[in-house]
């Protein structure tokens, strides 16, 4: 298929780290919106993805479940990724959660940035999470490696921009670009049945543009793309590379991770679908 020159994209950044260390509190602050008081019993179950706007670019966010039932979701979160916020909160330190997540992002060859969170509190230790993670081979600038490390509250606010700046100048090295132009490829980050609109699934474009009535496929399911939403559940006709949207017309709910791409009709879409559905 033809594709349009490779253009800037936005950085995809996925937030992970041990349960209740603040990954969710910390986007919600990016976001200025107040996700994890909402949640049920204020725990991730599932990988959000939202896009915000800085003043220096767009970066795109995939929060993930801290939960240690939730360990393939943080895999396919690494695979998606350019860039991992690791948080490990000051008061809690290192943690099983914490050293798996190092394992994805080594494992996909995604760089890391460590957000050390819970800094407003009175018993908080930013330099033993620092000793912690040198075990780990996770070494800060200032301490001679080549990690960076930013003491963070998801309460307070304070380090959050240094944090988004950090994230920033690791994506602008890492120089990444998509076409634009052409049909979309991405992958499906999460998906489900919802009772009033059936199959709907988060797909995050990885290259082309994604346009409502496109065809596409999802791993064994297919449709046309009949609504798309943005993260706040507003219309958007079409989405770019790096772009996170929720869409409706899937013959069934995709599994999280597997691949999307336009096909050129519905016959074909099915064909190919019914073929990997063993029909
Ligand atoms: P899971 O998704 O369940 O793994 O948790 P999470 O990492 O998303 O943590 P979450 O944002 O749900 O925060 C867990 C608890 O820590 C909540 O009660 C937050 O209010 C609290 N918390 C998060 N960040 C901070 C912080 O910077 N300072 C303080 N004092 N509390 C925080
Ligand atoms: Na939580
Ligand atoms: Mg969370």
């Amino acid at each position: 298929e033809a594709y349009g020159p490779a253009e800037p994209r936005p950085p995809v950044v996925t937030v992970m780290g041990h349960v209740d260390h603040g990954k969710t509190s910390l986007l919600d602050y990016i976001r200025k919106a107040k996700v994890a008081a909402g949640e049920a019993g204020g725990i991730t179950q599932h990988i959000g993805a939202y896009h915000v706007e800085t003043p220096r670019g767009v970066v795109t966010f995939l929060d993930t479940p801290g939960h240690e039932a939730f360990t393939a979701m943080r895999a396919r979160g690494a695979r998606a990724t350019d860039i991992v916020i690791l948080v490990v909160a000051a008061d809690d330190g290192v943690m099983p959660q914490t050293v798996e997540a190092i394992h994805h992002a080594r494992n996909a060859r995604v760089p890391l940035v460590v957000a050390v969170n819970k800094i407003d509190k009175p018993e908080a230790q930013p330099d033993r999470v620092r000793q912690e993670l040198t075990k780990h081979e996770v070494v800060a600038e200032e301490w001679g490696g080549n990690e960076i490390f930013v003491d963070v509250s998801a309460k307070t606010g304070q380090g959050i921009d240094k944090l988004l700046e950090s994230v920033l100048l690791q994506a602008e090295v890492l120089e990444l670009t998509a076409p634009r132009v052409g049909p979309a490829t991405g992958i499906v980050v999460e998906a489900r049945l919802d009772k009033g609109r059936g199959p709907v699934a988060t797909v995050l474009v990885q290259r082309g543009t994604l346009n409502k009535g496109d065809v596409i496929l999802a791993g064994r399911e297919f449709g046309r793309v009949r609504a798309m939403l943005d993260e706040k559940g507003r219309p958007v006709k079409e989405a770019g590379p790096s772009i996170p949207v929720e869409i409706q017309g899937l013959s069934g709910v995709p599994s999280a991770g597997e691949e999307v791409l336009v096909v050129e009709s519905e016959r074909k879409a099915r064909e190919i679908a019914l073929y990997r559905q063993g029909k």
